[in-house]
């Protein structure tokens, strides 16, 4: 029987993920379908029953999108450590029917970053804008590429701590206010990880943070030069990027996750992206 997979979000009419699984699974030469659920936003607990229903009727795994990754996390039987620090699931597996969570963003970030970018983190200073779920996330993948110094900057520096401190992360790793960047110098790579570029807001980052050589990378896809980008780009940065690896590149990872098998991504991402301008 063709094994049933699926993406659950809401609004969920945008998803790209049928379409990039669908593509793996052809490429593999894997029996699977994959769907788009609109989950519920209520009452409580309705989407906790939709998982549940899906599970039941034989299905084996889903992608989470907005909004509901946490509820995806809380619900489950089981955690990876990736998924606990970010305290959100965007993959689920299931497994006789068990829930296992995981987290495949921050892990599908660094590897846009390292291998389709070809810019190695080893020894290089990082900086990340935003201390939420998409930081949060993206921490443990950062960290395990070993760069030299590790930065997260937030507006809400408390939360930026807190991150730190939940990850166990120490001496390279800190937190600053957007105001102390100014004496900080460049940095490789820059990541916007904040939710500020959805509503086409920039964060009060100096331009002082980049060199022409650095790296600005943001997490939003599909939505051109965001202010960001374009302010990594009035300061003269060469090497610009939006999320859209990192789309195809957390999904490959769920993919072989659930069917052992890694597909390409390459022309995936070329058939997904929109040029930045
Ligand atoms: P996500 O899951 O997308 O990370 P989130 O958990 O709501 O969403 O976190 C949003 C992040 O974007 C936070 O770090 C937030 O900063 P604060 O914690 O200081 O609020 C950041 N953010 C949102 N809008 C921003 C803006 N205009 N400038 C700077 N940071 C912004």
């Amino acid at each position: 029987m063709t094994d049933q997979y699926a993406v659950i979000g809401n609004p969920i009419g945008h998803t790209k993920s049928p379409l990039i699984h669908g593509v793996f699974a052809e490429t593999t030469k894997q029996d699977m379908a994959y769907s788009a659920i609109e989950g519920p936003l209520e009452p409580e607990g309705a989407f906790a029953e939709v998982v549940r229903a899906f599970c039941v009727s034989g299905g084996k795994g889903m992608n989470v999108t907005a909004p509901f990754k946490l509820e995806a996390f809380a619900m489950a039987d089981e955690r990876s450590e990736r998924a606990s620090l970010a305290g959100a699931a965007n993959a689920l597996k299931f497994d006789d029917g068990r829930i296992v969570a995981e987290n495949f963003d921050g892990i599908g970030l660094v590897r846009d970053i390292e291998v389709n970018l070809g810019v190695s983190l080893e020894g290089k200073r990082v900086l990340i804008l935003g201390a939420g779920g998409a930081a949060r996330g993206a921490l443990l993948p950062f960290l395990a590429a070993r760069p030299a110094e590790f930065v997260i900057v937030n507006r809400n520096t408390t939360k930026a701590d807190a991150l730190i401190k939940d990850a166990g992360a120490s001496g390279s790793v800190l937190a600053c206010a957007y105001g102390d960047l100014e004496t900080m110098g460049r940095f490789d790579l820059v990541v916007n990880a904040t939710s500020a570029s959805l509503t086409g807001n920039l964060p009060p980052l100096p331009p002082t943070v980049f060199s022409p050589g650095s790296t600005a990378y943001e997490l939003v896809y599909g939505k051109r030069l965001t202010p960001f980008l374009r302010l990594a780009r009035n300061a003269g940065v060469r090497g610009i990027a939006d999320g859209v690896g990192m789309l195809v590149e957390q999904a490959a990872e769920a993919f072989a996750w659930w069917r052992g098998a890694r597909p390409q991504t390459r022309a995936v991402i070329d058939r997904l992206t929109v040029p930045l301008d």
